[in-house]
């Protein structure tokens, strides 16, 4: 049978045991919010080809393949719109396949092949895809129109090597360059201008399919 002295002093114990636990758990977790901030970035080196050329340079390994791109190369025709892989301005081609490069570290990319819209076409002689968005009027800011273009290059090497979509209607067959599969294919790239039927068109144009 516990007394009412004892209950208090049991009491009392359990609260500075409880302060000590607390402010024990709060200067460790303190130290180790400290931890990272101590270590500072780490500066890997990074060599892949771009645009036909190789590049080596040296960044912090947490580094995008978009920022790499735009701020230690200067191609800034590709565009950083949401950041978060929901836009596709970012669009480039890597081995040949679109990705959004605001979603990969370039030090996953050692030794591969990216071709950002620069190195698609020039002014003077452009990619048969840049053409199509000229002549069917396929944007009218512009500033998803370099993602839209490699993004399009990049569905139509799908559809001809086979790969299904979503809206595929067998996952075994080649797919055809319908208006749904492109819709469907090109739905990452968003343009807020809502050039969407121009880019379906410029992209039909290319294919070779009749609209
Ligand atoms: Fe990469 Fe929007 S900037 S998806
Ligand atoms: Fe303006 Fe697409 S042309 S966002």
């Amino acid at each position: 049978m516990h007394f009412p002295s004892d209950l208090a002093a049991t009491r009392r114990d359990l609260l500075i045991g409880t302060a000590a636990a607390v402010a024990t758990t709060s200067s460790s977790s303190r130290l180790a919010a400290q931890a990272p901030a101590d270590i500072g970035p780490v500066i890997a080196p990074v060599s892949f080809e771009v645009n036909g050329a190789q590049r080596e340079f040296s960044l912090d390994a947490r580094t995008t393949l978009l920022d790499a791109l735009r701020e230690h190369l200067h191609l800034n025709g590709t565009k950083k719109g949401c950041d978060h892989g929901q836009c596709g301005a970012c669009t480039v081609l890597v081995d040949g396949r679109r990705i959004n490069s605001c979603l990969t570290l370039a030090v996953m990319h050692q030794g591969q092949r990216v071709t950002t819209i620069e190195g698609l076409g020039t002014p003077d002689n452009l990619h048969p895809m840049q053409a199509a968005f000229v002549k069917h009027d396929g944007f009218q800011c512009g500033y998803c129109t370099p993602g839209q273009i490699c993004s399009a290059v990049g569905v139509l090497d799908e559809i001809k090597a086979g790969v299904p979509s979503h809206v595929s209607a067998d996952l075994t067959a080649t797919p055809e360059g319908s208006e749904a599969e492109i819709r469907e294919r090109m739905s990452g790239n968003i343009c807020r201008c809502g050039a969407y039927s121009n880019i379906v068109d410029a992209i039909t144009d290319v294919s070779g399919r009749k609209a």
